[in-house]
């Protein structure tokens, strides 16, 4: 049995899921059966993070670069997005979890967009937990983007170029009135963020596992939480510095 820290649980936990490729192939299966198999995977990890008291999760889901995939594989992955909408909506509202999205939402099909924009309003009233789901997600894009909305506002006259700071461009990307993930998984042994959220990781913690994906389920996401927690956040700091913080804290 793992024992997690209250006090010290990661607020925002962000997900690689990978690993679903070689889960199948593993088992002599097609991939799009891999992928299936980790949809379920989604819903221990969801559960489970409400169930501990995670506050924000987000899934890499689809990645910009995954849309050179081979067409029946995209096709597959969005009516699988489609299928966990429709089952899930009702068990995301009885959990208390809101959904929100990050990424080209605009580029996905129409008809997923609009089980998104259902199950979004659907469970916009909910505060236990954010469930953010990363699609056709791309940071560098983020950023580019984030950086052309700042420049046209700055033309305006709307924003002055001094007053740009590190949290005011937060507010032009996709994560807006997010705080950062503490905690990063990446499954399937890759080492490597793939152009996941790079600004806002800048001071994360980087947990990864060779667990595929669809293997990865609540005694691993505990493990890993754990590991975490005996994790020493120092932002820059001495580690002596960071104890007298702590017992300075401790006093008041
Ligand atoms: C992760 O599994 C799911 C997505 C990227 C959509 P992969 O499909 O990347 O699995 P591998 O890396 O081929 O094993
Ligand atoms: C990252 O996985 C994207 C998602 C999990 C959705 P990939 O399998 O696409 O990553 P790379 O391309 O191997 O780095
Ligand atoms: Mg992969």
């Amino acid at each position: 049995m793992i024992n997690l820290d209250k006090q010290k649980l990661p607020r925002h936990i962000a997900v690689i899921m990978d690993g679903n490729g070689r889960w199948a192939k593993m088992h002599t299966i097609g991939r799009i059966l891999g992928h299936k198999k980790g949809a379920e995977a989604v819903r221990t990890t969801v559960r489970t993070c409400r169930e501990i008291g995670i506050k924000y999760l987000t899934l890499f889901a689809f990645s910009v670069e995954n849309w050179s995939r081979p067409s029946e594989e995209i096709d597959a992955l969005m009516s699988l997005l489609e299928e966990y909408l429709d089952k899930e909506t009702n068990e995301l509202n009885k959990q208390g979890i809101r959904l929100r999205t990050i990424g080209n939402i605009g580029s996905l099909y129409k008809t997923v967009r609009d089980k998104l924009d259902n199950s979004i309003k659907m469970t916009a009233g909910n505060e236990g937990m954010i469930l953010n789901l990363a699609l056709s997600y791309g940071a560098r894009d983020e950023i580019i983007e984030g950086v052309k909305k700042i420049t046209q506002e700055a033309q305006q006259g709307k924003i002055r170029p001094e007053d740009i700071t590190k949290e005011k461009f937060g507010n032009y990307l996709y994560t807006k009135a997010m705080p950062d993930p503490d905690l990063l998984i990446r499954t399937s042994g890759e080492y490597r963020i793939s152009n996941f959220l790079l600004w806002q990781m800048a001071y994360t913690e980087f947990y990864f596992t060779d667990v595929l994906w669809p293997d990865f389920g609540k005694k691993e996401l505990l493990k890993a939480i754990a590991e975490y927690q005996n994790r020493e956040r120092r932002f820059g700091l001495t580690s002596e510095q960071l104890q007298k913080n702590i017992s300075a804290n401790a006093k008041i």
